[in-house]
């Protein structure tokens, strides 16, 4: 029998121990042996009542109990979560966790400290096995790109303002629904979604970035004139991690991003999430299910539980011995090179699209496509560029937006093709 401690037991840890009681006879086939949770850590045991499992208040009884041999950490955050994680670790316990804050900031400690299995397979797009996939499925290849569609949040957004919908009211539906947080920035913000393209990226290049390193930007200021615009012109809208390999240096980025109606990842609705892989030995491969929930998040968690109960120890990142001809570094924000969206609000005069024009292309910037919509008493110009580089960008928005009939600030979105 193998013995399992969980460490929170909120809407994660209450669905790992339902479904491993639900499903007992299959996962018992399927890992060779009984799982059996002996004890549960909470910090407030009168509302776990319910549960049938011992509980305490002091997660020593789990990371430093003898009889335990799986600890399951599912309490979120970083720092406490990895004050118990470590103790764990520590106390030679497997340690399986969900907890993507903890990962974005402690992967490669966490990694140095684990002489035992470490599994994290719920940590991003919660039921879709990405992790297995990128780190075991495929291990012959060198991943060209990564794009992902790993915030359910955004997606739910995004995907019903295509409706028409207003920004806020389908923010505020998505909270009521649960699927967003009484604060919405995290998800919003584009920060979940980088944890998440985090954790991805060490394993395909072991690289130890942290969120602070990489350009993350939210869906906050999209809106229904950049939708139409996307209509218009064939493309989608949605928050995509992107990770990309160019020679020796590596693009990490999270922010709403244009992509073409025809490609499969622009298809994703609602909150369903998704994650296209390219390897150089496989092609493009396509990840796609629920990225969140409690069901969805444990069978990811009880795939560990199992992968660990069968005897298997995967080194926790994908390497045993360092990807050294994979060792790349991080492209700075202002350095990427993409194509571009502009939505530049002006007043209705004379000679307005000339200047523009002018300053774009003294910024080494070239217009592709242009599309102007009146509005009441002013005039909305919609451009899309070809390729230009993130700081020329910036610079011509700047020049740009101190011209006197420009009336708001300029929105960009970058464009995926
Ligand atoms: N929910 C999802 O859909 C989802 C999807 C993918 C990944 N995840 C990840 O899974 C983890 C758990 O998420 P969740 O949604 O299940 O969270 P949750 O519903 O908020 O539950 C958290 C649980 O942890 C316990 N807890 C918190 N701090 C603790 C502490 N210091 N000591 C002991 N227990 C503590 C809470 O107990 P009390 O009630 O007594 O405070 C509660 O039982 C997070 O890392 C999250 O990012 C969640």
């Amino acid at each position: 029998m193998v013995k399992v401690g969980i460490i929170g037991l909120g809407t994660v840890g209450e669905a790992v121990v339902k479904n491993l009681e639900k499903n007992r006879e299959i996962i018992k086939a399927r890992a060779g042996k009984e799982i059996k949770v002996i004890k549960g850590v909470i910090r407030e045991p009168n509302k776990y009542t319910h549960l049938n499992i011992p509980l305490s208040t002091d997660y020593k009884d789990v990371t430093r109990n003898p009889e335990i041999d799986i600890v399951v950490e599912l309490i979120g955050g970083v720092d406490k979560a990895f004050e118990i994680v470590s103790d764990a670790l520590k106390h030679k316990k497997a340690v399986v966790t969900a907890n993507k804050a903890l990962l974005a900031y402690h992967r490669f400690e966490l990694q140095k400290l684990a002489s035992t299995p470490f599994e994290y397979e719920a940590s991003v797009a919660g039921g879709i096995p990405v992790i297995k996939a990128l780190r075991d499925g495929l291990s012959a290849n060198h991943i060209l790109e990564i794009k992902g569609i790993i915030n359910g949040t955004c997606n739910y957004i995004l995907s019903e303002m295509k409706k028409g919908r207003d920004y806020k009211e389908v923010l505020k539906e998505a909270q009521e629904k649960g699927y967003a947080e009484a604060d919405p920035t995290f998800d919003v913000g584009g920060f979940d979604a980088a944890h998440k393209l985090l954790i991805l990226a060490s394993i395909a290049y072991n690289i130890d970035a942290k969120p602070e390193d990489i350009l993350i930007e939210g869906i906050e200021n999209i809106n229904l004139t950049d939708i139409e615009f996307a209509k218009e012109f064939g493309y989608e809208i949605k928050l995509l991690g992107i990770a990309k390999k160019r020679d020796s240096e590596i693009e990490l980025r999270v922010h709403p991003t244009l992509i073409k109606q025809q490609e499969m990842i622009s298809k994703v609705e609602g909150v369903m999430n998704a994650v296209s892989v390219i390897g150089d030995v496989v092609g493009e491969t396509m990840y796609y299910g629920p990225g969140a929930g409690g069901d969805a998040t444990a069978s990811a968690v009880i795939s560990d539980i199992v992968e660990i109960a069968r005897g298997n120890s995967n080194p926790m990142l994908g390497f045993k011995i360092p990807l050294e001809i994979e060792k790349c570094t991080l492209i700075k924000p202002d350095n990427i090179v993409s194509k571009y969206y502009l939505r530049i609000a002006v007043k209705d005069e004379l000679g307005v699209l000339e200047k523009i024009a002018h300053i774009l292309a003294q910024n080494n910037i070239s217009i592709e496509s242009f599309l102007q919509k009146p509005r009441d008493g002013y005039v909305k110009l919609l451009f899309s560029t070809h390729k230009a580089v993130e700081k020329d960008i910036k610079k011509a928005i700047k020049t740009i937006e101190k011209l006197n009939f420009v009336i708001k600030p300029i929105n960009y979105i970058r464009i995926e093709e």
